[in-house]
């Protein structure tokens, strides 16, 4: 499958689309929403969404700073139906790429506990104890940048 990446921005019909998707990925299995709020707190996040032959999208991640060195990245999520097909793994690699050319050193995430493998195969370490987020159980990772 050819994928594109791009970085969409914030508020667009691709914005939508991409909140769309991480609602069916990450949210609803949760039986959560997101709120106004969040949304709008995402305003001066970089938001970067992995597309298909057709046009379709396939995944989508965000990027927040997290002070001066370390970038966060957020709402990782692939399509339902595509993945295990290496998607996440080409959309972190391109925000890793990114991140770099911002010249940040390293990248910080909040893993669900059945992410963690998919990150560990990613070079990402985990750091401290296991904790709560959304109702389920996270470990916070690691990866330097260089
Ligand atoms: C986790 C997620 C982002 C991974 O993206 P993906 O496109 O499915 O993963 P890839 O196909 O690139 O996987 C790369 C490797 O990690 C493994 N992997 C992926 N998800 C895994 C999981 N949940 N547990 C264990 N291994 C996993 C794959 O088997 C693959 O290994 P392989 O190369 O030996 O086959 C995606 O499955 C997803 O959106 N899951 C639901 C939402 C979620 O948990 N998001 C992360 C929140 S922190």
């Amino acid at each position: 499958m050819d994928i594109q990446i791009y970085q969409i921005g914030f508020g667009t019909p691709e914005y939508d689309e991409a909140v769309g998707l991480r609602y069916e990925v990450l949210r609803k299995p949760l039986g959560l929403d997101y709120s106004p709020e969040q949304l709008a707190s995402e305003y001066d996040q970089v938001h970067l969404a992995a597309y298909g032959n057709s046009g379709a999208l396939l995944a989508y991640l965000n990027l927040t700073p997290a002070g001066t060195e370390t970038v966060k990245m957020r709402q990782v999520a692939v399509a339902t139906a595509l993945q295990g097909k290496g998607i996440g793994t080409l959309l972190v690699a391109e925000s890793e790429r990114l991140a770099q050319r911002l010249q940040f050193e390293g990248m910080t995430l909040h893993a669900r506990e059945t992410a963690v493998p998919f990150y560990e195969r990613l070079g990402y370490v985990r750091e401290g104890e296991r904790f709560e987020e959304v109702g389920i159980p996270h470990f916070k990772m690691k990866k330097a940048l260089v």
